[in-house]
């Protein structure tokens, strides 16, 4: 064939793989995604572990990546693209120890591939992954995958698979009935022969035993990368490929010869290119993995998601008013390289928006042969009768722009009909007991269960049997009717997945292997006390310096912290923020540092020294968990970011026309200061705050009350100050958020204080003197060890008279948190003073003086 002939049918071929499109979640391939991309870290598969690196064996001299190659050959050879029969159809289960699929590598790659196979990935699938990841990790191109092989359920005709021994008119017509002419064949041959080896006894009549190391004779001198070497070696005479030289050669079994000389050397000359060579195994192998018998639809090439979540769950609650959420995000870091913050928008079960975001903290990363990936999770409950329909994904990025992905216009999609209750089913001895809430609108539902069936030796793929329940009455709760079934487990099966379905709803894909031992039943009454919300939330990765310290207390260096240690610690020593850095060490403060600046996630990878699961920092940099909410701080508020070409099309820009505000704020009693610049950093009003969903400026006035000012900001939090720290006055226009607990009404905005000022407010509360005492100051706290502990007196209409009198007895006493008393003859601990501005919680019964605040004492001494 001349060159332009040949770089026609180059073009011709690479066609094949200009097909993909960011795919649109949920979809049928999701998991064979995670198969391909997710190889080692957090939800990692570890499908490509026993291929990685390439030199990885199964025996001596057998490289891994060959034989799942080789493996993958033999199933696809079978087909035939005229009669539309066979091809990658996984039939090579069927055919171990068959005469044409002797030695060791078929069974051992079918082994390793069986544990993949699921209700959502064929063995078909899993061995075109397999092609892709031992390509990939060789050194190789990336082959494209296309999802929804169907596997066959008996073994293919005999003959198909090319013998060393064939005649050069048998290597056409074989190769022919997939689709590859005489320059494909080359092609082809050449790039499964750059990886591997021949083997005694596996072929005895190819090579002597003992004339190779570990009886493997491999194609090229370079036998674990995926390289030219077999065409450079083989045109330049210094080959040893046993199909081309040696005992072959007068056995009449040098295949290769036989192969690469069909056309005058012409193909495998220019595969010595390795952009060439590349390019033609890239495409020739996706061509390989795409013949599939008629009745089968193949998906688009699969692509990485950049946004797309994991284990979206709901979970009905005790008594039926809350549904929990959670679920992971997995973005896609090398991608979206900025990302600082990730949010989820959500709308209710009516389809109306939620103001406030959902805010999501790093669990993990992951890793592919080309993508990272970072996990953030989410967990929060929702009132049942809003609950949830849809979300999008806001990413926000290190330089203040944000960029909102909605699955392709889709949102994702959360159906509340039918919930899979995690916590009431169970599973031990035989015995898999499901439960389901489904909304008492919906048809009684059924339990699906998927099991792996084991089959017959030597074929190491199980089958997969369904069974279908119909589950049984149980309570009502709330909206919502519980639903009971038992499935059986025959000790003779292998692991089983199971869902719940009713109508058109279905709660799927559950791991029966991860049920606890006991069913715990749901009450039909709310829990007393409800858990409370958790006070220390993920505020990103931020930058630390030697010069000035981000958070000023280094607590501890250990080769045991974690995230849970760290905070715990600091907030034992009553600090807001806790930070882990460089993977061991803890750092506690209750502000950061204005030098310190929220960075990508990707630079917070450092696992933590007593939980390697989770990320603790990086070098100087801090993993920061504080008061929620977290937000991007150092920026004005969130913009949008500019499109760019490479980003994906489901990532849409945040619309920048969100509704300005121009009635002037106002409250009965309080007059409007304006609309005021605040930070993390420099908070404009110090004294109190609280973040809740029903922030409005009557909820936030009477929380203050007694304060002379008070603000609210970013939708749902609310300072109390007694005066401005900082008087810095911004346009009306800024302050655009909607309350958290009034939509009518605005509350400020990112950094944008909406502040009000009380017309009754008392003249400025102060420690008062107190006769026969001096005031100490302000003093730390904490509850496991009290600063002053020898009497305790609480009273919601606390003064500092009333506590000095309930410590007569005492040398020192001390006011918190506003109504807490404490007595004691000596200052105990270690924990020191704090700074004066933080003891400035207003007393219960009198607000013009101070009591304390949280973890903080304000302390009397008696005089001399
Ligand atoms: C997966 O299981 C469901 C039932 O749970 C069944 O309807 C579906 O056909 C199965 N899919 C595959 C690919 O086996
Ligand atoms: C092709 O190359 C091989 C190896 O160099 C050589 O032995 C053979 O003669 C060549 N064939 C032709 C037709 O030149
Ligand atoms: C199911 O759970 C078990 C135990 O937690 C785990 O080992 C296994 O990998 C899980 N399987 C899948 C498919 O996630
Ligand atoms: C529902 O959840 C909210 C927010 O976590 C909580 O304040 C409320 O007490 C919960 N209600 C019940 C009945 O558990
Ligand atoms: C915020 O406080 C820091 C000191 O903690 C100070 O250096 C900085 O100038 C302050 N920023 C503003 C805007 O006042
Ligand atoms: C804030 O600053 C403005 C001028 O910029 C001034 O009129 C106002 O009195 C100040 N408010 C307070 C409470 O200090
Ligand atoms: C503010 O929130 C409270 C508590 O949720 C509510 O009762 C009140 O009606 C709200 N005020 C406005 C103006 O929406």
């Amino acid at each position: 064939m001349s060159t332009t002939a040949w770089t026609i049918a180059l073009l011709f071929t690479s066609l094949h793989y200009t097909s993909s499109a960011a795919p649109t979640w949920p979809s049928s391939v999701d998991e064979l995604e995670d198969i391909l991309f997710l190889n080692s870290g957090y939800h990692a598969r570890g499908f490509a572990n026993p291929v990685t690196p390439c030199s990885k064996t199964f025996g001596p001299g057998r490289v891994t990546a060959a034989a799942w190659v080789r493996t993958a050959f033999h199933d696809a050879i079978s087909g035939n693209i005229y009669l539309k029969t066979g091809g990658l159809d996984g039939s090579i289960q069927f055919e171990i120890n068959s005469g044409e699929n002797n030695g060791q590598s078929i069974p051992t790659a079918v082994g390793m591939w069986a544990p993949f196979l699921s209700n959502r990935t064929s063995l078909s699938d899993v061995i075109a992954a397999g092609v892709y990841a031992a390509t990939r990790s060789c050194g190789g191109p990336a082959v494209p995958v296309r999802g929804g092989h169907k596997d066959a359920i008996k073994a293919g005709p005999i003959g198909s698979i090319p013998q060393p021994q064939n005649t050069i008119g048998t290597f056409t017509n074989q190769f022919a009935s997939i689709g590859m002419d005489r320059t494909a064949m080359i092609q082809i041959v050449a790039c499964g022969h750059t990886l591997g080896s021949v083997h005694f006894p596996d072929t005895d009549q190819v090579i002597d035993q003992g004339t190779f190391t570990d009886d493997s004779a491999p194609f090229d001198s370079t036998p674990s990368t995926f390289d030219t070497t077999i065409a450079t070696e083989y045109l330049q005479g210094t080959t040893k490929d046993p199909l081309v030289v040696g005992r072959s050669v007068a056995s009449k079994r040098n295949s290769d010869f036989v192969i690469f000389n069909s056309d005058g050397n012409t193909t495998i000359t220019a595969l010595q290119n390795a952009q060439t060579f590349s390019t033609a195994c890239r495409s020739l192998f996706q061509q390989m993995i795409e013949v599939v018998p008629s009745g089968v639809v193949l998906t688009d090439v699969i692509t990485p998601y950049d946004v797309k979540p994991y284990d979206v769950q709901l979970t009905l609650l005790d008594g039926g008013a809350n549904i929990s959420l959670t679920g992971d995000i997995r973005i896609r870091t090398s991608q979206i390289k900025n990302a600082a913050a990730v949010q989820l928008l959500y709308k209710d079960r009516t389809g109306t928006a939620v103001s406030t975001p959902i805010e999501t903290f790093v669990n993990g990363l992951a890793s592919g042969f080309d993508d990272s990936y970072t996990f953030l999770g989410f967990s929060t409950d929702l009132p049942a009768d809003k609950s949830i329909s849809s979300f999008d994904v806001r990413v926000l990025a290190a330089d203040g722009s944000s960029t909102t992905y909605n699955n392709n216009g889709n949102s994702f999609q959360v159906d509340d009909k039918v919930i899979y209750q995690a916590p009431q089913s169970c599973s031990g001895s035989g015995k898999l007991t499901a439960v389901a809430a489904v909304r008492n609108d919906m048809p009684v539902p059924q339990l699906q269960v998927v099991a792996k069936v084991p089959r017959a030796s030597p074929n190491p793929v199980p089958s997969l049997s369904t069974t279908s329940i119909p589950m049984a009455t149980q309570s009502a709760v709330g909206a919502y009717q519980l639903y009971s079934a038992d499935y059986t487990i025959p000790s003779s099966l292998g692991s089983v997945t199971f869902g719940v379905y009713a109508g058109g709803s279905a709660d799927t894909y559950k791991n029966g292997s991860s049920l606890a031992s006991a069913c715990k039943p749901l009450s039909t009454t709310p829990p007393n006390p409800p858990p409370s919300p958790p006070t220390s939330v993920f505020w990103g990765c931020y930058s630390d310096s030697f010069d000035a310290r981000a958070l000023s207390y280094q607590a501890s260096d250990s080769s045991s912290v974690t995230l849970e240690s760290c905070a715990s610690q600091c907030s034992q020593l009553a600090y807001k923020f806790s930070g882990v850095e460089y993977g061991s060490q803890c750092w506690c403060g209750n502000s950061l540092d204005s030098s310190s600046t929220i960075q990508p996630l990707s630079e917070c990878t450092q696992p933590c020294s007593g939980d390697p699961s989770k990320l603790c920092g990086g070098a100087l940099r801090l993993s920061l968990y504080g008061p929620s909410p977290p937000r991007v701080s150092n920026s004005g508020p969130t913009s949008s970011a500019t499109s760019s070409s490479t980003r994906s099309s489901s990532a849409t820009s945040t619309p920048s026309s969100t509704p300005t505000p121009t009635a002037i704020p106002s409250l009965e009693g309080y007059d409007y200061v304006g609309c005021l610049s605040d930070s993390v950093n420099n908070r404009t009003l110090y004294d109190r705050s609280q973040s809740t969903p029903t922030n409005n400026y009557t909820t936030c006035a009477s929380f203050c009350s007694g304060y002379e000012f008070f603000g609210v900001e970013y939708s749902s939090e609310c300072y109390c100050g007694i005066s401005l720290l900082y008087n810095i006055t911004e346009p009306l226009s800024s302050c655009s958020y909607p309350c958290s607990g009034d939509p009518s009404a605005f509350c400020g905005g990112s950094s944008r204080l909406t502040v009000f000022r009380s017309q009754s407010a008392t003249g400025a509360p102060r420690n008062p003197p107190i006769p026969g005492y001096t005031y100490k100051g302000c003093y730390i706290d904490s509850v496991g060890a009290r600063t002053l502990g020898d009497k305790v007196y609480f009273d919601a209409q606390l003064t500092v008279e009333k506590c000095a009198a309930q410590c007569q007895d005492f040398t020192f006493f001390g006011t918190e948190y506003g109504g807490e008393c404490y007595c004691g003859n000596e200052l105990k601990g270690d924990l020191g003073k704090g700074v004066e501005a933080e003891c400035q919680f207003l007393c219960g019964g009198d607000k013009a003086e101070f009591c304390g605040a949280g973890n903080r004492l304000s302390v009397y001494e008696k005089s001399a």
